[in-house]
C-alpha cells in the first residue's frame, strides 16, 4: 500500500469520514515523519489533520509516551477552553494511536501557523519564551505522578558522566587518545555541571512537568502576529526541572552559531537572545517559581550545555551509536562547539544572573 492510501486508512481508523483530498509532507522536524492530510467537509470547505509516523527507534515506549501526551494535552485544553490547543484523535477503541507492523501512527488537529528553525528576531524569541513559560504554568497543578518517565534519567547529569567514564575505560574504537583536552575540561567542571542534578536529588528544586525539547521550531506561531499559539512535539514530556526547559532553550537558540559549527571560536551565548527569551519565559513563570529555581536558571544553561558535551563525547568515544552523523568526526565537532559555548556561558554567568534578576524585577 502506498503512502497516499496508508494515510487515508489511518485517518479512517481515527474516524475521519470526510472526502479525502490527499496529503503533503512537512519537512520541518527531524525525528518523526509528519504529514498534513487534507479532506473536504460536506459544506465544501477544506479541513486538514496532522498525521505523524512516530520514530519508535528514538522513542522506545510509544504507548507510554502517548498516555503522557494525552493527559497533558487534555489538561491544557481544560485550562483554556475555546483557544487553540492540541487535541489527539482517538480510534473506535479509544486509543490515541494506530500500530501497523513497524509503524506507529497518531493524529492531531492541524493548526494553520508558521514555525521557525533559526530565529534572531528578538520579538519572536520573546514570544517563544512566553509560549514555553505558559506551557509550564498551565501544567503546574498537574499531578506529576501521572506521568511515566519515558526516558529514565534523561537529565541525570551524574549518570551521563558515569557513562562517559565507562566509555573512556572501554575505549572501544581507540578514540580516547585524541580527546584528552576535552575529557580534562569536562572533568574539571563536573561538579558545577552536576549541580542541578544534585539539587534535584536533595529535594531542593521542585519537580515540574517539563517539555524537554524546547527548540523554537516546537512552537507554532500566528502567521499575522508572530504570537506563540501552541507548544508542540510533546514526545519528551516528563517530570523534570524548570531549568531543564529554560537551559536547553538557551543552549539551542542563544548560541551565535549552530550546535555543530566547526568555527568553535564563534560559539557563545548571545545575551540579547538570552534576555528576550528570559523576559518571555519569566513573564509567565516568575510568580510561581521558587527562589532557588530563579537563582539557578542561568546555571541551568551551563549545566544543560555541559551535559550535552558529555553525551556527544560519550557517543564519539563509543563509535557514534546514538546521534546521527554527517561525517566521521561530527560528534567531536559537536562536542567542541558545545564546550566553547559552555565556556562562554561560564564567563558570562554573572551577566546572565543579572539579566534574570532584572527581568523578574520588571514584572
Ligand atoms: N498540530 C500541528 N499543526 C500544524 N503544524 C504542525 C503541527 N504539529 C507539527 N507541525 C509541523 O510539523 C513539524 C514537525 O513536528 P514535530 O512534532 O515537531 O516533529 P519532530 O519530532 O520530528 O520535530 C513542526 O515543526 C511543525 O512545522
Ligand atoms: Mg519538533
Amino acid at each position: 500500500m502506498d503512502l497516499y492510501e496508508k494515510l487515508l486508512e489511518v485517518s479512517r481508523l481515527f474516524r475521519i469520514e470526510y472526502d479525502y483530498l490527499g496529503y503533503e509532507t512537512i519537512q520541518m522536524g527531524n525525528v518523526n515523519r509528519t504529514y498534513k492530510v487534507n479532506f473536504m467537509l460536506p459544506e465544501g470547505k477544506p479541513k486538514s489533520f496532522l498525521v505523524q509516523n512516530v520514530n519508535t527507534y528514538a522513542f522506545r515506549n510509544p504507548v507510554g509516551l502517548m498516555e503522557n501526551i494525552d493527559k497533558v494535552t487534555e489538561h491544557i485544553r481544560r485550562k483554556k477552553p475555546g483557544q487553540t490547543a492540541l487535541h489527539f484523535h482517538h480510534t473506535a477503541d479509544r486509543k490515541t494511536y494506530v500500530i501497523d507492523g513497524e509503524n506507529f501512527w497518531r493524529m492531531t488537529n492541524y493548526v494553520p501557523s508558521v514555525t521557525y528553525n533559526v530565529v534572531k528576531d528578538l520579538d519572536i524569541v520573546r514570544n517563544a519564551g512566553m509560549a514555553f513559560g505558559e506551557f509550564q504554568t498551565e501544567l503546574m497543578d498537574f499531578d506529576i505522578h501521572e506521568l511515566i518517565e519515558t526516558i529514565p534519567g534523561f537529565h541525570n547529569t551524574r549518570k551521563r558522566y558515569e557513562s562517559l567514564g565507562e566509555a573512556i575505560r572501554l575505549d572501544p574504537v581507540g578514540r580516547v587518545a585524541q580527546v584528552g583536552p576535552e575529557i580534562r575540561w569536562l572533568m574539571e567542571v563536573q561538579d558545577l555541571a552536576c549541580k542541578l542534578t544534585d539539587l534535584q536529588m536533595a529535594g531542593e528544586l521542585p519537580l515540574r512537568v517539563t517539555h524537554n525539547d524546547t527548540k523554537i521550531n516546537n512552537v507554532l506561531f500566528d502567521p499575522q502576529t508572530n504570537q506563540g499559539m501552541v507548544v508542540i512535539d510533546l514526545d519528551t514530556v516528563m517530570p523534570g526541572l524548570m531549568g531543564h526547559d529554560f537551559g536547553d532553550a538557551i543552549r539551542f537558540a542563544g548560541n551565535f552559531v549552530e550546535e555543530d559549527c566547526p568555527d568553535y571560536e564563534k560559539a557563545g551565548v548571545d545575551l540579547e537572545v538570552f534576555r528576550a527569551f528570559a523576559q518571555g519565559f519569566l513573564s509567565q513563570t516568575a510568580q510561581s517559581m521558587t527562589r532557588k529555581e530563579l537563582d539557578t536558571l542561568s546555571l541551568s544553561c551551563f549545566a544543560l550545555t555541559a551535559e550535552l558535551c558529555v553525551r556527544f563525547l560519550d557517543d564519539y568515544i563509543r563509535g557514534d551509536k546514538y546521534f546521527k552523523i554527517n561525517s566521521p568526526d561530527h560528534n567531536l565537532v559537536r562536542t567542541r562547539c558545545q564546550i566553547a559555548l559552555a565556556k562562554d556561558m561560564l564567563e558570562k554567568m554573572a551577566r546572565m544572573e543579572q539579566i534574570v534578576r532584572e527581568c523578574a524585577a520588571q514584572l
